[in-house]
Formats: structure tokens, sequence, C-alpha cells
């Protein structure tokens, strides 16, 4: 099926279009579409299915696994087509290591979420809007962490507790990596010490996302 798409190079701007025409020809589309002076706006698109991811356990639909999952952060290696999910697999009786490991990294995970609701409050309110949309995307994946999290332990979320945070965008990135670094430390241990293929699998799955977000804020940090 050919769908209008968002072009992408120079020259690009939003614009309402009457489409009446077009949509005709290329129906279903949004009214709103960027566009620029190229043709290369009409593209070729395949099939759309659904994946699931293994490490959040959520749904997505799109012609082929995303880099990277949208939800958790985790890379498109471990998204498998839903007609494959097998739920059994997420029922294992659980180590007492494993278990206090688990109990460990929902706290690491719930102060990450906490900290980075406050140095995303504290970017908006400086009206640094990169700082808004890097502290928000960060504090969105921390807390999907805290849910497979709690999908292993088969607990309700606790309530946030406030983490205090810093004005200063570039202090609430030193921070964050410092988290990070000391998320990444705790993961790989833990993933050595799981007796369980599943934890093992999920806590080396959190060591590469921490990593992407380690290394997003060394990114932010240089000078
Ligand atoms: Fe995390
Ligand atoms: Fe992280
Ligand atoms: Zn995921």
């Amino acid at each position: 099926m050919t769908y209008l798409c968002t072009p992408t190079g120079p020259n690009q701007k939003w614009t309402y279009l009457n489409l009446s025409y077009k949509k005709k020809h290329y129906f279903p589309l949004s009214p709103y579409i960027k566009f620029d002076t190229d043709i290369n706006w009409v593209k070729k698109l395949g099939k759309i299915r659904v994946f699931r991811c293994k490490i959040c356990r959520d749904p997505y639909i799109g012609e082929e696994p995303p880099s990277r999952c949208p939800f958790c952060g985790a890379l498109g290696c471990y998204f498998i087509p839903a007609e494959e999910w097998n739920p059994s697999e997420y029922i294992f009786e659980m180590s007492d290591i494993s278990k206090a490991n688990l109990n460990a990294a929902l706290e690491l995970e719930l102060s990450n979420t906490a900290f980075y609701l406050c140095a995303m409050n504290a970017a908006k309110t400086n009206g640094d809007e990169y700082g808004y949309a890097k502290f928000k995307a960060l504090k969105k994946v921390e807390n999907e962490h805290a849910n497979a999290i709690l999908k292993f332990l088969k607990i309700n979320q606790p309530q946030l507790k406030p983490v205090p945070c810093s004005k200063n965008f570039e202090k609430n990135t030193q921070e964050g990596w410092d988290r990070e670094d000391r998320a990444i430390k705790a993961y790989a241990k833990f993933a050595k010490e799981a007796p369980e293929i599943q934890l093992r699998q999920f806590f080396e799955s959190l060591v590469e996302i921490e990593t992407d977000h380690l290394e997003l804020h060394a990114e932010n940090l240089k000078k």
C-alpha cells in the first residue's frame, strides 16, 4: 500500500494541506504532514506486524522490530513475533538470591525514576526543551524497568518517594551518569548471580540499556 510519508532532508516545514484530491488516492492519512519541495514524500511501506519485547513484555507494531524498545530501551534482538509469545517462560521457581537482587534493582529503578522526574521538571522550569525531553524519556524508561521488575516479583508499584535534584542541566547529567554507573555495576553482578536463565537475560539486558543511558550523559558532558 502507498502512504503519504513524512520526508527527510532540508527545507521541510509543517503545513496544512487541502488533501481532498490526494486523500482519494492515498487514504488514510493525516491532513498534517511534513513536506518539502522534493518529491520524496510518497514512499512504499511494507505490512505491519505485532512484536513483543522479551524484557518489558510490551507489544510493538511495525514492519520490523525497532533498534531499541520504545518502552524499556532493550535492544531490538529481544523482540519476537507476538504469535511466538510463550507466557510459561515467565513462570518459574525463583531463588532467594534473585528475589533479593530484584528488590535491590527495584529500589534503584524507583529512585532513578524519581530523580529523572525532578530533573525533567527543573529543565522545564528553565525553559530547556532538550533537557526536558531527555530527562522525561529517561524517567519513562526507568519507570518501565521498575514495572518489569514488579512483574517478576508479582507486587504492585509502591508510591514514588521524591528524590532531590539540581536546577542545573550539567549537574543533573553528572548525577544521571553516576546513577547509571551504579546501576550497571549492580546489574552485572545480579546477572552473574542469577541461577534462572530468564533473570540472567533480564539483568544482562538492563546492563546494555543503562550503558546506553550512561553514554548519552557522557556525550552531553563533553565540552
Ligand atoms: Fe533502568
Ligand atoms: Fe538508565
Ligand atoms: Zn521493552
